[in-house]
């Protein structure tokens, strides 16, 4: 058994992509699910809130954006407040936007991606981590596999990738004598709108005039041990819910990669 059953868990990120799966699965183990997006993303959490309540669990949706402290602590106490307690917090809200040398990212850019991937992390531990109970918890913190290496024209989202395991490490020496774990996830590419997009095949495939997503599969899949270009977002979502459970009571401070072989590739 995972022991999620009853519990709650908080999901930033919950509208689309792997954050959707993510508050499936939990709701697939019998847990209840807070779920974060920013306000555009308000139809999408509907969507989610949905798949989660068909599953028969409950769902509490929050619109906040995670650059806002206090947005998302109004957002996390009033769902705490519904379904009474918090067991999980699965930090996952991100963005990735387009690429450029680290000497042409605009100020902008950089302020963002720091400010969603990096603060949005923290303020949503800050928010979470009072509510959990004496019986302890987990913390999982979605990084990616540019928080274990760099790649060219990423500096912002590596730097911010990278910044969360410092965050997740150090929460795990401050959080363990509660028995609350923290460990970090670090996707390869994931069949996301994240990655499934235009702007991401041109980036791919800069020798073709209008690449296609076959295209862009053909450069990631070479990147790859496993003859995949990517991995689904319930890969992702089976790798959070193994280091929110009981099967993982003992694991903490770790880095757990769901990549196809991608940081491992040596030719
Ligand atoms: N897709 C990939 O290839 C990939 C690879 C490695 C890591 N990741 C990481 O996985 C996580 C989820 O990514 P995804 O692929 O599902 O992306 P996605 O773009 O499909 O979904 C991201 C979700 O986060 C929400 N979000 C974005 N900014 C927000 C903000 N400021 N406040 C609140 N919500 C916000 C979006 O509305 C959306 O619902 C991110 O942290 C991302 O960096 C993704």
């Amino acid at each position: 058994m995972s022991g999620l059953s009853g519990k709650v868990v908080l999901v930033t990120g919950a509208g689309r992509g792997t954050g959707r799966v993510h508050c499936e699965r939990f709701a697939d183990e019998g847990a209840d699910v807070i779920m974060l997006d920013h306000s555009d993303a308000a139809d999408d959490l509907r969507a989610t809130a949905l798949r989660v309540e068909q599953r028969g669990r409950r769902a509490v949706l929050g619109t906040a954006d995670v650059a806002d402290l206090a947005a998302v602590t109004a957002a996390v106490d009033a769902g705490v407040e519904r379904l009474g307690r918090l067991d999980v917090i699965v930090a996952n809200a991100g963005i990735h936007s387009p690429g450029a040398p680290a000497w042409q990212i605009t100020a902008q850019d950089w302020q963002r991606t720091i400010d969603v991937n990096l603060t949005g992390v923290w303020h949503t531990v800050r928010a979470g981590v009072p509510h959990v109970g004496s019986e302890g918890g987990s913390v999982v913190i979605i990084s990616s596999t540019n928080g274990l290496r760099g790649t060219a024209g990423t500096a912002h989202y590596t730097a911010s990738k990278h910044a969360v395991v410092g965050l997740a490490r150090t929460l795990a020496n401050e959080l363990g004598p509660r028995n609350i774990r923290v460990n970090t996830v670090h996707p390869g590419a994931v069949a996301t709108p994240m990655v499934r997009n235009p702007a991401t095949y041109r980036r791919l495939r800069p020798d073709l005039d209008d690449p296609t997503e076959a295209d862009a599969a053909e450069v990631l899949t070479a990147r790859n041990l496993l003859p995949v270009p990517w991995v689904e977002p319930v890969d992702v979502a089976n790798a959070v819910v193994f280091l929110a459970s009981d099967h993982a009571r003992y694991i903490t401070g770790t880095q757990l990669v769901v990549d196809a072989g991608l940081t491992q590739k040596t030719t």
